[in-house]
């Protein structure tokens, strides 16, 4: 997710832009850059890292005076986060110049026709590919930017959001939009352009949301043309009237970027998978591991390391190697990993997990292995980061940004890595057929509706929190898949309500937990596995004998446990191993409710950092 911003109008464009950036950094913040047309041609200054370092460097410019620019903040897909991969990007001419949200599936493919017809390319984004062939057309079909923009795009196959100038057509600014979000603020004779509207709140309410499939092309002193990309057609676009405050808007609506993520998991899910799952064909792709698959099927053992949430998501990639892909599998905290001289062999593969890609411990660990000969595999939602580039290869969950510090979508979009791993490597073992693989893959497919279904069950949860925000500790019980998820619900309540939690298999009571059961002591029990149900009954009736609460978490259809819980989460039935992407959600929104009830700072709870890197 990516941030873009432009201006063309009565005022100097750069300061508008910065400031617009600075409202746009929740949506990205690894690389950012403006270009300004100054009168003779387009100047530009990129930065790696925040804003303020890209104000750091333009304090040093003269040159970027103007009434017309565009600027953006990047979350990297494509290529690390570094100046040459910054946007603006520019055509070879250095005429055109381009910002960009979204991604360009067919960028190789076009990226090697123009290589043919003579372009260069100095980065290794999809980017300035696209910037490249509305070059390319409006040079071959001497047209305008405004039609050069239309016909590339009917050419380009992804998600885009894009912003154009062009230094042969200074009064104009080209834009248009698919799948990636795009406004355009309507001033008195002015226009302000951003991915929200919170680049130009303070400037103008007059607010046209681009609708998916239309360009328009925003003129100084002329009529702005609003038309279908892939046609001639013109669209009367609707001006809305902007009725909301600057901070809603960067939470979306919501009232903290914790509950934003969260109802983002159906998004974060499809955005992972696209490109990897492809139905049709019957094909699972991760290019960090299908150029080494021999490796993952000759490997003596495979280690995931990794902390908190991010350990969470190893042990259930450990259910999902073993059971699904036979491959044995240990899992390890990377500060236990690092300090007991663990036992490491060449051809060892160990997996990182790290939504930051900057957990000290984590990349303590994976250097420790590095150089006793394995091979590292990172997963990591950072694209550049240091347990990224210390990784022999890897696969970047897409989840966007992740501020909330508690951990949400990055965890489920973690699941989805690791599942793809599971399955692709059984069926390349020939553990699965052909069929059973396709089988998965349509399963994997419907995750994000199965999340999407559960979200829908938020005010029910709501109430329920409410009874249980008084508590002091909590017990969170599940078995198989479950068990892991039982210790992210625990986690999720301690860090952002402060209440004491528990995780633990539902069958360790016996062996000491159930002495802590009394009226008081609340109890989750995830409840849906279909293997061990009888015994996840009776777990629950040895609770209620001992006046335990029992919030029970339970699939649809469900009959013995909802006769004995005090409170049921109903949710969608699943088979087994999709159940962890389901039954996290009710333990997120639970620990979200409970924390907003008791007041506390969700989306930065006291003595935690969203990345802790250092030991
Ligand atoms: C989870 O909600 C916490 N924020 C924390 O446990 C986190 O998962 C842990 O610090 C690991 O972070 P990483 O995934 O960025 O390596």
């Amino acid at each position: 997710m990516c941030g873009i911003v432009g201006y063309l109008g009565v005022k100097e464009s750069l300061p508008i832009i910065l400031n617009g950036l600075k409202r746009l950094e929740y949506r990205g913040y690894d690389s950012a850059g403006v270009a300004v047309f100054n009168g003779s041609n387009i100047a530009s200054c990129k930065s790696k890292g925040k804003i303020s370092k890209l104000e750091k460097s333009l304090n040093k410019r003269k040159n970027l005076n103007g009434n017309i620019g565009i600027g953006h903040t990047r979350w990297a897909t494509h290529g690390a986060p570094n100046n040459i991969n910054a946007h603006p990007q520019f055509s070879n001419s250095n005429k055109i110049c381009l910002v960009h949200n979204g991604i360009i599936e067919n960028y190789s493919t076009i990226k090697q026709k123009l290589l043919k017809e003579g372009f260069s390319f100095k980065s290794e984004t999809d980017t300035e590919v696209l910037v490249n062939l509305i070059e390319y057309v409006k040079i071959k079909e001497n047209v305008k930017l405004g039609e050069a923009v239309q016909m590339a795009l009917n050419q380009a196959i992804g998600a885009y959001a894009i912003a154009a100038i062009d230094s042969d057509k200074p009064d104009e600014i080209v834009v248009a939009k698919l799948g990636s979000p795009l406004c355009i603020g309507i001033g008195n004779n002015e226009y302000y352009i951003g991915s929200d509207v919170t680049p130009f709140i303070e400037f103008t309410k007059d607010v046209v949301y681009l609708k998916d499939g239309e360009l328009a092309i925003i003129r100084s002193h002329k009529e702005t043309i609003f038309r279908k990309i892939s046609d001639d057609s013109l669209v009367s676009p609707t001006i809305n009237k902007l009725e909301i405050s600057l901070d809603k808007i960067e939470k979306q609506g919501f009232d903290h970027y914790m509950l934003k993520e969260i109802f983002e998991q159906p998004k974060a899910i499809k955005d992972t998978l696209r490109g990897r799952l492809n139905l049709s064909k019957g094909l699972i792709k991760l290019s960090g591991m299908d150029d080494f698959i021999n490796k993952f099927l000759t490997t003596n053992k495979i280690t995931i390391i990794a902390c908190g949430t991010s350990w969470h998501s190893a042990l259930i990639a450990e259910y999902m190697f073993e059971k699904i892909a036979k491959i044995s599998v240990e899992v390890e905290y990377a500060s236990e990993f690092r300090y007991r001289d663990p036992i490491i062999n060449k051809n060892d593969i160990i997996i990182a997990i790290s939504q930051s890609g900057e957990t000290a411990d984590t990349l303590a660990a994976i250097k420790l292995a590095k150089s006793k000969g394995a091979y590292i595999y990172g997963v990591c939602n950072v694209v550049g980061s240091s347990i990224a580039r210390e990784s022999n290869s890897g696969s970047y969950t897409h989840a966007g940004p992740e501020i909330g510090v508690a951990s949400t979508k990055a965890f489920t979009t973690q699941m989805i890595i690791l599942y793809l791993m599971a399955v692709k490597l059984s069926r390349a073992k020939g553990i699965i057929s052909e069929k059973i693989f396709h089988k998965y893959l349509i399963e994997i497919s419907s995750i994000d509706k199965k999340v999407l279904k559960t979200l829908a069950l938020n005010n029910s949860i709501k109430k329920i929190a409410k009874k249980f925000k008084s508590s002091k500790n909590c017990l969170y019980l599940g078995r198989g898949y479950n068990f892991p998820i039982a210790l992210e619900g625990a986690l999720k309540l301690k860090e952002i309500s402060y209440i004491h939690a528990e995780g633990y298999p539902a069958a360790e009571m016996k062996h000491g937990p159930i002495a802590l059961i009394d009226k008081d002591m609340p109890t989750i029990v995830i409840a849906t596995n279909k293997i061990n149900y009888d015994k996840i009954v009776s777990n629950i009736q040895e609770i209620k004998s001992r006046k335990g609460k029992i919030i029970a978490i339970v699939s649809e259809g469900d009959i013995e446990v909802k006769k004995i819980a005090d409170f049921v989460i109903e949710v969608p039935d699943s088979i087994e191993s999709i159940t962890p992407f389901i039954t996290v959600i009710p333990l997120q929104l639970l620990s979200y409710h409970i924390a907003v009830m008791l007041d506390r700072d969700v989306d930065q709870p006291r003595n935690l950092a969203k990345s802790v890197t250092v030991e």
